[in-house]
């Protein structure tokens, strides 16, 4: 990989130059409180911010191109129409072409950014939750949610997911079966963590 100090020197400039100010602000919302979960939980911080920084690079990008894309990357036709899952895993595959990343869990945590998945890892949870929870949001439970992160960044993911998994199912759109998987996977985890502090 090229040196780190150095990608993220072309993807602030490409950042500055390419994104709309709400995506901008966004971005280093998602960043900076990526860096402090990973502070808190102690995750690696250059790979903290360099996912946090690509996350959203193909975000707001028209859907006719993000459809170009899923077909010339050769990526699942489920992701056809459907920019809230194509983003992340277009995202994925351009900062590895056009930035030379190749840090698999950098990759993977701009991957699932939008769904997780089962066996996330802690950089995954902490940019799948920093989206969520950034200064910028403000939706009906994004302050439990800031709360929750503070003690228990499993059960912070697991309320966001489930919300996600009703609201999209209410909606009647196309819910990625990682995000169902991830759920179960989180449902397990503080079950099992449950039993231990129980013993
Ligand atoms: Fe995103
Ligand atoms: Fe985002």
């Amino acid at each position: 990989m090229d040196c780190t100090d150095n990608i993220k020197k072309r993807i602030e400039a490409y950042i500055e130059k390419n994104f709309s100010e709400k995506r901008r602000v966004h971005t280093y919302g998602v960043k900076d409180t990526a860096i402090e979960l990973a502070k808190q939980y102690g995750c690696d911080l250059q790979k903290t911010e360099l996912a946090a920084l690509f996350h959203d690079l193909y975000r707001g990008v028209p859907e006719n191109v993000l459809n170009y894309y899923v077909t010339h990357l050769g990526l699942d036709k489920k992701y056809l129409n459907a920019p809230n899952l194509s983003h992340g895993k277009i995202a994925a595959e351009m900062m590895q072409r056009d930035f030379g990343i190749d840090d698999r869990e950098i990759i993977d945590a701009v991957s699932f950014h939008t769904t997780g998945r089962a066996g996330m890892t802690l950089l995954e949870k902490i940019i799948y939750i920093a989206d969520a929870i950034e200064p910028g949001r403000n939706y009906p439970g994004v302050d439990e949610l800031r709360e929750i992160v503070k003690e228990d960044i499993d059960m912070a993911c697991l309320v966001s997911l489930t919300r996600t998994i009703e609201y999209v199912s209410s909606e009647g759109n196309f819910l990625d079966h990682d995000t169902i998987d991830a759920k179960e996977y989180l449902e397990e985890m503080i079950y099992k963590k449950e039993k231990t502090y129980d013993k």
